[in-house]
């Protein structure tokens, strides 16, 4: 059809007509809500580069939680700050773990939560690395016990779903036969898929204490240039038994997330990571944009790129604006 039989702005006269056509609808149901715990009582300490969000005791925690549930926010995703680390990061699979103690209140507090766990080493290791090392290289294989042995703790201590985000090969297979052999079949994998080597994860390392303390993450976490390879990825976590396949960040890959919606038909979660909010509130902070808008029109487009779940800071702002 052509001008002037067809015209497209017919169809956006007013609001009523828009909202007929309209193709995508967020919803609170499709947000994760990322929380960063620590030890202690009382702490509530704001993250200066994450406007909002704060690394919190298991009693705030656990408000922040039941805020989430208000907003009809399903889900939340836990990181942890350990009291000490060491160069194979036992406080990742620690039973008295600060994960694992989180997970167990969260759980007792707000049983209708659903409490994914990240699972990775990079925060309880003092080399800040996502697996164990062997010299200055990271020993892949070596790691994938530890992994494992981290999201079986968390299955343990209540977890709903674990979420390997370290990205060494061969590690949703290892997680998936552990928690199998002990009982845990009925635990989903979200795999963190298509994991880029991002600079935009600089206020979560802050947020996290969790920057590699020599080198970068370029050897296990994907080059940005690469697509076909997020296929094969995505491909081999499909068949090592994942359940939901992640693309992390979101903005700066919306292709992938694009691509990954044809190639798998498993749901495709997107983590709308630590710079993309940071950009957000900080460009809004200085009257350049209008915050809120910007918010919806980011997440929009994420879930029309094929996401069904979005992880992101903004779950509380963005429910409580669609809840509205
Ligand atoms: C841990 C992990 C990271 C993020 C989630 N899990 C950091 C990293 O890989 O360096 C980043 C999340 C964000 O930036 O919001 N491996």
């Amino acid at each position: 059809m052509l001008f002037p039989e067809y015209r497209p702005r017919r169809m956006r006269r007013n609001e009523a007509l828009r909202r007929m056509i309209r193709e995508t609808e967020l919803s609170p149901s499709n947000f994760i809500l990322p929380l960063f715990a620590v030890e202690g009582k009382d702490v509530r300490n704001p993250i200066p580069s994450m406007p909002g969000h704060y690394q919190q005791s298991v009693d705030h925690l656990v408000k922040r939680v039941k805020e989430a549930a208000d907003q009809k926010i399903p889900a939340v995703i836990l990181f942890g700050l350990p009291d000490k680390k060491d160069p194979l990061g036992t406080r990742a699979y620690a039973k008295d773990g600060i994960v694992q103690k989180a997970v167990r209140t969260v759980k007792e507090r707000c049983p209708d939560m659903i409490v994914i766990t990240d699972v990775c080493l990079c925060q309880y290791t003092d080399h800040g690395h996502c697996g164990m090392l062997d010299g200055q290289e990271i020993d892949n294989d070596g790691s994938l016990d530890l992994l494992a042995r981290t999201a079986l703790s968390h299955a343990k201590a209540g977890a709903d779903m674990v979420a390997p985000s370290d990205m060494m090969d061969g590690r949703v297979a290892e997680i998936r036969g552990l928690l199998d052999d002990n009982h845990f079949s009925h635990i989903p994998i979200m795999a963190y898929s298509a994991k880029y080597c991002s600079s935009f994860y600089g206020p979560f390392r802050e947020a996290a204490d969790s920057a590699p303390q020599f080198g970068d993450r370029r050897t296990y976490q994907m080059d940005p240039a690469n697509a076909e390879e997020a296929i094969r990825e995505a491909t081999m976590d499909v068949e090592e038994g994942a359940d939901i396949i992640m693309v992390k960040p979101a903005l700066p890959y919306l292709d992938i997330i694009c691509r990954l919606r044809e190639e798998v038909d498993l749901p495709i979660a997107a983590y709308n990571v630590s710079g993309e909010f940071s950009m957000i509130k900080a460009a809004a902070q200085k009257g350049w944009i209008d915050e809120e808008r910007v918010m919806m029109e980011t997440l929009t487009s994420i879930k029309r790129a094929g996401a069904s779940m979005i992880l992101t800071y903004f779950a509380i702002e963005a429910a409580k604006l669609l809840n509205r």
